[in-house]
């Protein structure tokens, strides 16, 4: 069913009808020493996770449901360049397959005309200063009709079919993401993040344009520079100062 093209990504792939989350299965596989690139995939999630405790809508058929099981060797510190490579991953596969141009909002959030199509998890087990495994979830909306978002995320939330106008193949788009991911990953063990970056920053959403920023404490306007290989994005604010921010939003639309 999966004709996969790879070498060592998705050998060991476990695809179920129904699940809560494929983030849960995938720990619990990690924990039993699941394979580095152990895939999981569901056709449906009924308690699909995403960032910030949010949840994720994964309804039968509608999309891609994946979790990826990968055992790198690097410190905790360096997981988010995986999150990141992962992000340049999908941006391309989209840009292949879909003749679209899918852009990458920080931190990982894939749009397309400025909407968001696709979102990635990393969940990660580390142990001292190793990182024992990562569980990378990849949801992306394929198929929904745009009135099937709920009315709260409808605005900026979209899928493959509605900005493109035809359904797609699932098993196909997943094939492509995994080859495209396995070879990714090497060029990243062979070359390090610079290759990553430089790609993640080709399709990053409002670089070197002023955007508003909201964090916890404040709101301001600055411009979007790049990313560093910590995760971090970098900003320059109005007064010509840089800044490194972790954890921030991004607003949406203009200014
Ligand atoms: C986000 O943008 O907030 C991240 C969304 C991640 C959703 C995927 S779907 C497959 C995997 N299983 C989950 O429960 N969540 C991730």
């Amino acid at each position: 069913q999966w004709g996969l093209e790879t070498k060592w990504m998705g050998k060991h792939l476990h695809h179920y009808d129904q699940v809560n989350s494929t983030q849960d299965i995938g720990h619990e596989l990690a924990k039993e020493g699941a394979p580095h690139g152990t895939v999981i995939v569901a056709d449906e999630q009924l308690k699909g996770k995403g960032r910030k405790a949010r949840s994720w809508h994964s309804k039968k058929g509608e999309g891609i449901w994946m979790s990826i099981i990968l055992r790198p060797d690097l410190a905790p510190v360096q997981a988010p360049q995986i999150t990141l490579l992962a992000a340049t991953v999908l941006a391309q596969v989209l840009a292949v397959e879909g003749d679209v141009e899918p852009q990458i909002k920080w931190p990982n959030d894939l749009l397309i005309d400025h909407k968001k199509v696709s979102g990635i998890l990393t969940e990660m087990q580390a142990e001292q200063d190793h990182i024992q495994y990562i569980v990378i979830g990849i949801g992306m909306n394929v198929n929904q009709d745009g009135s099937k978002f709920p009315d709260d995320i409808r605005y900026k939330a979209s899928s493959l079919k509605e900005s493109t106008g035809h359904a797609w193949d699932i098993t196909k788009l997943i094939q492509k993401i995994l080859k495209k991911f396995e070879h990714t990953y090497e060029v990243f063990l062979k070359e390090g993040f610079k290759p990553i970056k430089l790609t993640w920053e080709h399709y990053g959403y409002r670089i070197d344009e002023t955007v508003t920023i909201s964090t916890m404490k404040k709101k301001w306007k600055a411009t979007l520079v790049g990313i560093e290989a910590d995760g971090a994005l970098q900003i320059r604010n109005e007064d010509g100062s840089h800044e490194k921010l972790y954890s921030a939003e991004i607003e949406w639309g203009e200014g």
